[in-house]
């Protein structure tokens, strides 16, 4: 039965469509910086265990959603599962980071990596993104989403984070085929996941491409961009109920905004490096933008955070296609409190630009 949505700002936007005021969520707004978030972790144990009990995942998704009037609630989960499906075996650990206790290093590794079953290996997160839907009602869409081919692999390469990606280049360089494989296969994986995830319930689609922007450019369209524009082509963009737009956001990516919009994707996400305004005119209304706040603003005090949101909107000017965000994630550092602030500035500021 299809639910009609109670607040669709956000879905609008994305489409490009009127809506009275800009929407705004926040990347990883539930997280850390919220203390329920680490008391349902504590419950969990570990953060594995949290993404992997839909009860508890679903719980720590709405937290930011009782706290603020967000426009969005986004599935707790982490790009990282995929990978964990195929069984690397994803661990995190305080003050390092995700390990895996596999990795990715030769070409008969990649040709062993299984292609995991959506309502198999990764139920947990099906069953989460149906349980969200349940309790929100038709509230705010849910968003589901995945990392990139090429964001993933750097993780099942290197073993973990990495500051240089020394490996991951490495076999960018010497073995290019042997990349290609498997960033195929996690162009396939990922495909199945996030049609899942719109069959779950998932009414936007985003996909984090965190280390793109690590490429040059003829490596980004080769080996980054590329795979996300497939991925997009094989997307379902439509459930039940409406069309799901797809955003796509690769971090330090300003110079390829255009290359990005030209995959056909909805949205684009932009980082903190850019005006928002001169990329609006740099792609038109091809697509709709998301950001572009600083998350270290939100350490500033109320003056400083209102009077950004204020700059942002005012750079993106009139008329419909904005989302607001940050143009990262949120750190564990940042007072709840200014959230609100930056939450009610963007719905109180905004609505001038959405008079007819
Ligand atoms: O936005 C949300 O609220 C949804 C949840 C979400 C998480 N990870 C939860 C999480 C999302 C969308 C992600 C995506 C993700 N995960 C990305 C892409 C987006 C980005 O930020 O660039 C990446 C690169 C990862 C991989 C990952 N997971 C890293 C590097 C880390 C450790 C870094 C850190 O912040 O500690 C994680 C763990 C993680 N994923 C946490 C959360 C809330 C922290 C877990 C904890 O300590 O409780």
């Amino acid at each position: 039965m299809p639910q009609e949505l109670k607040n669709n700002r956000l879905i609008k936007a994305l489409l490009r469509e009127p809506v009275d005021m800009t929407p705004v969520w926040i990347m990883r707004q539930a997280g850390r910086y919220l203390p329920e978030y680490r008391a349902t972790r504590k419950k969990a144990g570990d953060f594995v265990t949290l993404c992997q009990t839909p009860e508890l995942a679903c719980e720590v998704t709405l937290q930011p959603l009782l706290r603020y009037p967000l426009d969005a609630a986004i599935i707790f989960s982490d790009i990282l599962t995929i990978p964990d499906a195929m069984g690397l075996g994803l661990k995190l650990i305080e003050s390092v980071g995700p390990r895996f206790e596999r990795s990715i290093s030769t070409l008969s590794d990649i040709k062993k990596l299984p292609l995991p079953d959506p309502e198999q290996e990764l139920k947990y997160v099906m069953d989460a993104i149906r349980l969200v839907r349940k309790e929100l009602n038709g509230n705010v869409p849910l968003i589901g989403f995945s990392g990139s081919p090429w964001t993933l692999a750097t993780y099942m390469i290197e073993g973990g984070s990495s500051k240089n990606f020394s490996k991951a280049k490495k076999m960018l360089d010497k073995e290019p085929d042997t990349l290609h494989l498997l960033l195929q296969h996690l162009t396939d994986a990922v495909v199945l996941y996030l049609n899942a995830q719109i069959n779950a319930g998932a009414q936007a689609i985003m996909i984090f491409d965190t280390w793109g922007g690590m490429l040059s450019t003829p490596d980004y369209m080769e080996f980054s961009l590329s795979y996300m524009k497939r991925i997009r082509d094989y997307l379902k963009t439509k459930n039940s109920e409406n069309r799901v737009p797809v955003t796509l956001f690769t971090k330090g990516a300003n110079q390829w905004i255009e290359d990005i919009a030209e995959t056909g994707c909805d949205g684009i996400s932009i980082d903190w490096n850019c005006n928002i305004g001169e990329v609006r005119k740099r792609v038109g209304d091809r697509v709709a933008l998301q950001g572009n706040m600083d998350p270290s603003m939100l350490r500033e005090d109320e003056e400083k955070i209102v009077g950004e949101v204020r700059s942002i909107l005012d750079s993106y000017g009139h008329g419909p296609g904005h989302v607001f965000n940050l143009g990262h994630g949120i750190t564990p550092d940042i007072n709840p409190e200014n959230v609100a602030i930056l939450v009610d500035a963007v719905h109180d500021l905004s609505q001038q630009y959405h008079k007819k």
